[in-house]
């Protein structure tokens, strides 16, 4: 069984489709997936979309394009939706320095404070970053307490390398399946198997062969294709050593 760590089910690209796409998952192969929120209104809907449904999860936290936005009591909002009890992971927060929808001082004072949150209430994050590795690694340095997941990872070895090193796990997307995506399968080489995470961060970046597609959490198999070709193992050992990091990351009893 697969778990897909990262995917955006509540995009209104699914309204048509979402609830039969969710009941389809188990047949599929899917056991379960975590719906990330990215600001508060995304985090209020994967909660109720997580309290519908025993095989999802949530997360709630704020992404780096909508810091300009945030003011500072919306920390008290984070801290009271990651109470829930299906909420097993504080995100997707981080830096953003290939879009800057927010201005970057905006996305690294946000990204520290949400992790300053996390700590207070020990729980995982899911990072993203794009185009921003290095000021990622300085804050994420400074919360010796902060733990999780580095999502759809772009980086360096050497970046994976610091990242797991700080004890997070490495999440793996679509990209790894794209032509010229040499770095990626280094990184795919050099992640150890205890610490390698899937994930389809659908509706975006639907992996070969359906790439320019919606994607969906069925196609999360394809990551898991790739990465037992890489790796030299079958697809069943990589499915059940993700699904069991996956539930080691986020802390799922
Ligand atoms: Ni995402």
């Amino acid at each position: 069984m697969l778990f897909d760590t990262h995917a955006h089910l509540c995009s209104s690209r699914f309204d048509k489709v979402r609830d039969e796409l969710i009941e389809s998952l188990a047949d599929n192969g899917v056991a379960n997936y975590c719906e990330i929120g990215f600001d508060i209104p995304s985090s209020i809907a994967a909660i109720e979309l997580s309290d519908k449904y025993d095989f999802v999860y949530a997360s709630a936290g704020v992404h780096p394009h909508e810091t300009d936005a945030l003011c500072p009591k919306d920390m008290d909002t984070i801290r009271e939706l990651c109470a829930h009890s299906k909420v097993v992971a504080l995100g997707e927060i981080g830096l953003d320095y290939y879009y800057d929808n927010s201005l970057r001082e905006n996305q690294r004072k946000w990204f520290d404070c949400q992790l300053s949150v996390a700590e207070e209430i020990s729980i995982p994050i899911t990072v993203h970053s794009r185009d921003a590795m290095g000021d990622t690694i300085d804050i994420l340095k400074a919360h010796p307490k902060a733990r999780g997941i580095i999502h759809c990872y772009s980086g360096s070895v050497e970046s994976a390398k610091i990242l797991l090193d700080m004890g997070f796990y490495i999440s793996f997307a679509g990209p790894i399946t794209y032509k010229n995506a040499s770095t990626a399968l280094d990184v795919v080489r050099f992640v150890p198997e205890n610490r390698m995470l899937i994930e389809t961060d659908s509706p975006y970046l639907a992996p070969v062969p359906f790439r320019g597609k919606d994607n969906t959490p069925i196609y999360v198999a394809e990551i898991a294709k790739k990465i037992a070709q890489i790796k030299g193992l079958s697809f069943e050992e990589v499915s059940d050593i993700t699904y069991n990091n996956a539930k080691r990351a986020y802390e799922i009893k």
